[in-house]
């Protein structure tokens, strides 16, 4: 790719795995290009999709136990996954892995050889995936869907995932203390009151994205279905009647009313982690969780293709794709305007499938590599 207006504004330009799951050791160079893993069943291409998804706070794709990530051949020695992340104006090496010495299941970050939390991770590297089990971001109920939409908004707005922690953690020290028979009036009220004005600030951040992203959505580029997105909620409500430290006083008072209630129930009945995130498909006027799994998948690409928009026009940095067997479930046409809008929004798209000839139009676009048992060769093995 020579032409600089089609290079990806970002991505990861080399990759090293070490006793990371089938992989002992591995290295690869990437371009600044998307990227094509095709190969068998059990090659390990989910693997490597995996370990670049450790770049971001969490536990990855597949959100499986740390431990589980070591070679099960050598599984007295710990994981590690190091990167090159390129970006315009340099490159950032990232790290992460376990450390066997610490019994807890947490891993380390480590940027330019510094050890940083997790969440740092968010002020410079983007990574969005799309997998065969995301799915169950429209049939799972409202959790996954919150997860989904605060990570979105974390892309935009770095400083968000210190609200939400913040929020959370205040919901669950009151539900600890409402337990206790004699709890600390004074504790309890700062408490609502933290959770007061982050569940403002959280529902305000999610009902002013939620209609950014559905005008990104609006598209008659692609052949991805248009949707609309909604943050709904008594909060959400009331800060359509109500300026912001109004709802704030409003939530305080009804925390404190039910105080009796929340106790014998051990939660708590308002608040940003009981918002319902529906999702229609404006193709059909459906909701999403209605939609078959054609376009169940095709309305999640459409949402990512949204927020990759939306982060063309207000911020420097594009996520990286991962893409885990996406490909192979969209028709022709869908995945030809996918394969556009990969190069047209300038993104590092990660791509994997079995059939390499499924990718043929990307050919010339993106780097291709070959998998096969643990073993990547570049080229594919397409032949036309
Ligand atoms: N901790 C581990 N240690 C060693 N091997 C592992 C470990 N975890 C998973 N594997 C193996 O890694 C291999 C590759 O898995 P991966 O999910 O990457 O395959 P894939 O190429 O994505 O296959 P598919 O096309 O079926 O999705 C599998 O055989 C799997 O059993
Ligand atoms: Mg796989």
């Amino acid at each position: 790719m020579t032409d600089d207006k089609k290079t990806p504004v970002n991505g990861i330009t080399a990759l090293k795995l070490y006793n990371y799951r089938c992989y002992e050791q591995l290295a690869l160079e990437c371009p600044l290009q998307p990227i094509v893993l095709t190969g068998p069943n059990g090659a390990g291409k989910t693997n490597i999709l995996e370990a670049i998804s450790l770049f971001s706070p969490g536990k990855g794709l597949r959100k499986s136990k740390l431990s589980l990530l070591i070679n099960i051949k050598n599984p007295k020695d710990p994981w590690a996954v190091h990167g090159t992340y390129t970006f315009p104006s340099g490159n950032l090496a990232l790290s992460t892995g376990i450390d066997l010495s610490n019994e807890s299941e947490r891993r380390f970050v480590k940027i330019n050889g510094a050890p940083h939390p997790q969440t740092t991770l968010h002020e410079w590297i983007h990574i969005l995936w799309q997998t065969p089990q995301s799915d169950g971001l429209f049939i799972e109920g409202m959790s996954p869907r919150r997860r989904f939409i605060d990570k979105l908004i974390s892309q935009i707005h770095p400083s968000y995932p210190k609200h939400l922690y913040r929020y959370d953690y205040a919901l669950r020290e009151r539900s600890r203390l409402l337990k206790e028979s004699n709890f600390d009036d004074y504790w309890l009220r700062a408490l609502e009151e933290t959770m007061s004005q982050e569940a403002v600030v959280i529902t305000m951040h999610r009902i002013d994205f939620v209609r950014q992203l559905t005008e990104a959505g609006q598209n008659n580029v692609t052949k991805f279905p248009s949707f609309s997105i909604h943050s709904k909620g008594l909060i959400e409500e009331w800060l359509e009647e109500h300026p912001a430290l109004v709802v704030e006083e409003k939530i305080q008072k009804h925390l404190k009313d039910n105080r009796q209630n929340d106790s014998l129930t051990g939660g708590t009945k308002i608040g940003p982690h009981q918002s319902e995130i529906p999702v229609i498909n404006l193709d059909y006027n459906y909701p999403a969780e209605v939609c078959s799994t054609g376009e169940q998948k095709a309305l999640l690409v459409s949402l990512m293709l949204a927020q990759c928009r939306l982060q063309t026009t207000v911020c420097n940095r594009m996520p990286i794709l991962l893409l885990d067997e996406v490909v192979a479930h969209l028709d022709n046409e869908r995945r030809a305007c996918l394969f556009k809008e990969i190069v047209a929004l300038r993104l590092q798209a990660w791509l994997t499938g079995t059939d390499s000839q499924v990718f043929h139009p990307l050919e010339g676009l993106a780097h291709f590599l070959t998998i096969n048992n643990a073993t990547v060769k570049e080229g594919s093995l397409y032949v036309s």
